[in-house]
Formats: C-alpha cells, sequence, structure tokens
C-alpha cells in the first residue's frame, strides 16, 4: 500500500489547475528512445552547451574556499555586486540604477519572475501575457491568482504584440513582455518600448520586462532596454541573467532591476522563501561582469554560425525559415505536409531521432511552429540537417 492511498494526500486547487504540460508525450517518447540506445540530436533545450568561461570558474574556485562566504548570504545580496551590475547597465544601456534601491539579486531570473506576481497581482487580477510566452509566467501568474489575457505574437507585426489592441484592453494590473524572446527570438527597438510605456502609464498597467537573452544577439545588433525609455522606471521592472551570457545557467544567479517600489515587492516577497544566493557565487558573478567584451563577441560569433548552418542546410531542403537576430532558437513554421506542431515534433523523434519543441507548449498562438535550439556544435546541427533532409 503506498503512502498516497493511505492519506489520500491531494494536491492543492492552485497546483491541480495549472495548465497540463503538453510536452508529456515527446519527453516520454525522447526517454523512451535513449533508453532504446538510439543516438538522439536534443535541439529542444535552450541550454549553452560549452562551459562557463574559465576566469569565472577560477573566481569561484577563490571564493569558495573564504570562510566569510560558506554563511546566509546577505538577501539583498553583496554591497559590491549590486554597484557592479550598476556599473555594466550604465555601460551596456547608459541608464543609471540606485545599487540599494533600483537593484536585487536573484537566485537566475527565473526564481524572481517566478516570486513577483505574489508581490504585486492579487487574485482575479488582469494580466496580460504575450502568447506564444515563456511557461514560468503562465503558471505563477496563475499561482498568485491572476487571471492572464493572452495578446498574441504574429509573424506579420515580427512577433511583438498588437499596441492599438493592448490599449483597447480594460482594467489591467500588469504586462509581461520578453524581448529577445523566447521562443520566437524576436527583438523589440527603442520605438516599441516607447510606446508601449506610454500606454501602459497612461493606463496604469505595470510593465514586467524579461531580458534573459540581453547579450545574445546577432549582426551587431544590440537589443535595447525598458530602462532606457524616459520615464520607464515609473512602471517597469526588468529581468536580467548571468546564465546565456557567460554559460552559467547551472549556478543560478541573475537580478531584478528597476521601479524601486517593484523591486521593494519582490524583495519582501523572496524574504519570506529564500535566503540569498551562496556567496561565493556572488563574488564569481563580480567576475563574471567584468568579463571582456570580446569574450562575449566570440559566443556572439559561434551561436551567429550555428544559427547560419541550420538555416541554410534546412533551405537547401526547401524549409524556409527567417533567421533569428537575437537569442539560440530557431522558431520555423511547420513543414510542408505537416499540420499539426506535436506531430511534427514525434515524427521528427520517431522517423529521425531529432527533438524539436513543439510550438503549441507555449501557448495557443505557438500552434503552428516548432522551436529548434542552437545550443549544439556545429557536426551534430549538420547531422541533424541530413536525417531531416530525408524525412522532408
Ligand atoms: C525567456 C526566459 N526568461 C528567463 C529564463 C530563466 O533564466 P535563468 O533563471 O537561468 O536566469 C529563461 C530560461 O530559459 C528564459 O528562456
Amino acid at each position: 500500500m503506498t503512502v498516497e492511498t493511505v492519506f489520500n494526500i491531494e494536491f492543492s486547487d492552485r497546483l491541480k489547475e495549472l495548465p497540463p504540460y503538453l510536452f508529456v508525450e515527446i519527453d516520454k517518447a525522447k526517454r523512451q528512445a535513449r533508453a532504446e540506445g538510439r543516438d538522439i540530436i536534443d535541439l529542444g533545450v535552450g541550454d549553452p552547451d560549452t562551459p562557463t568561461l574559465p576566469h569565472i570558474i577560477q573566481a569561484l574556485q577563490k571564493s569558495v574556499t573564504d570562510p566569510a562566504n560558506h554563511r546566509y548570504a546577505f538577501d539583498a545580496g553583496l554591497p559590491l555586486l549590486r554597484t557592479e551590475i550598476a556599473a555594466w547597465f550604465k555601460k551596456r544601456f547608459g541608464v543609471e540604477l540606485n545599487p540599494d534601491t533600483e537593484i536585487y539579486p536573484l537566485i537566475g531570473s527565473k526564481e524572481g519572475l517566478a516570486h513577483l506576481p505574489l508581490g504585486i497581482i492579487n487574485p482575479k487580477d488582469k494580466v496580460i501575457l504575450t502568447d506564444p510566452a515563456y511557461p514560468a509566467y503562465r503558471a505563477s501568474i496563475a499561482f498568485a491568482g491572476g487571471k492572464i489575457q493572452n495578446l498574441p505574437l504574429k509573424e506579420g507585426n515580427g512577433f511583438l504584440p498588437d499596441l492599438k489592441k493592448l490599449a483597447e484592453i480594460k482594467d489591467a494590473k500588469a504586462m509581461w513582455v520578453n524581448y529577445p524572446n523566447n521562443p520566437t527570438s524576436a527583438t523589440a527597438n527603442l520605438e516599441f518600448y516607447k510606446e508601449l510605456v506610454a500606454i501602459a502609464k497612461e493606463k496604469g498597467i505595470i510593465l514586467v520586462s524579461d531580458m534573459a537573452y540581453s547579450e545574445i544577439y546577432f549582426d551587431g545588433e544590440k537589443p535595447p532596454s525598458i530602462l532606457e525609455v524616459e520615464g520607464a522606471k515609473d512602471i517597469a521592472i526588468e529581468f536580467h541573467s548571468f546564465s546565456k551570457t557567460y554559460n552559467m545557467t547551472g549556478w543560478r544567479i541573475g537580478w531584478a532591476c528597476g521601479n524601486p517600489k517593484l523591486v521593494a515587492a519582490l524583495a519582501k516577497v523572496k524574504s519570506n522563501f529564500d535566503s540569498g544566493i551562496f556567496q561565493a557565487i556572488q563574488v564569481a558573478g563580480v567576475t563574471a561582469l567584468r568579463t571582456k567584451e570580446e569574450e562575449i563577441e566570440d559566443l556572439r560569433r559561434m551561436y551567429q554560425e550555428r544559427r547560419d548552418l541550420l538555416i541554410n542546410g534546412l533551405r537547401g531542403v526547401g524549409w524556409k525559415i527567417p533567421p533569428p537576430k537575437a537569442a539560440f532558437y530557431v522558431w520555423a513554421r511547420l513543414p510542408k505536409g505537416y499540420t499539426s506542431s506535436i506531430e511534427t515534433a514525434s515524427r521528427f523523434l520517431q522517423e529521425a531521432n531529432v527533438v524539436v519543441t513543439p510550438g503549441i507548449g507555449f501557448g495557443e498562438a505557438g500552434e503552428g511552429f516548432i522551436r529548434m535550439t542552437i545550443t549544439m556544435p556545429k557536426d551534430r546541427l549538420s547531422e541533424a540537417i541530413a536525417r531531416l533532409s530525408k524525412i522532408l
């Protein structure tokens, strides 16, 4: 008899009400294929495949041996980390941030993004989400009881939300935006943010901007921060991450910045959930922020070469996909003859041993697309193209 049958453990309503996990079948098939010993090429997971930059690892090797770093960390992070983030932000975006009130380090940006709704959303508050979207937004807004209104991202509009439609929405408390975007890889320019901030200010909508991919951009086009817009700090909070810029996904470090009241709301929630980031990692984070730009440029070049290889290879077999301008995702309309994103993903896996992510998993507007990552060496991408070309 299992514990569950004795005590009849029931999940909370909030857990039961979470939208279904749409990757279940694909995940099961992937595990099964691996168990059968098949050589799977996984273009599903967006996690850098190259190691953390060596100088950051060396900084951690040193900081981890210092007993001063072994105790509970300050909730608000090391003052040095916050001032270094402020210096980085000023250099990258030309925006001044007060390190004491406008910056808050996080255990990865996902942690902060997921906790923020508990600090600003009441049950039944209307929250606008762009669709498709990074799935963690939907779940965390639902946990806070927020009611989500989707604003579709259409290819014809560069996967940006239609701001005329936004202006028509009544009584929204907050809106989440994410550029460079996961899963579409679209970018937003400053003109877009100016209009967005103007509408949000007029309607009293809090803006939550996720810039986890700020440094992964191509063709020299640097994505701007929403905080570059004059007055954006009155209503906006932005999330940043060390994960993708420095290959540090496993380390768990990021930050929130912007409006001091929004930052304070997040800090208050967090003070009841966690006790900060392991201080040795914060010290290494300071070193990461001082990384020479050429090293990040090398990473960007690597991803750009892979992007071009995948896009050109697939074009060669008749599948035309617009090249992404940023992030490390290729967001592709289904190839001819395929009718659903789940069916496409499962056929690619069964017939070519290639894993891709079905677009529907990112929201209804993601149907008709699949997402492929370029966090894979060139020889494996070439092999994936060769395999797909046989079935397309
Ligand atoms: C859009 C987006 N935001 C945030 C994150 C979370 O990044 P981290 O928690 O590693 O900073 C991810 C991770 O894939 C992402 O795709």
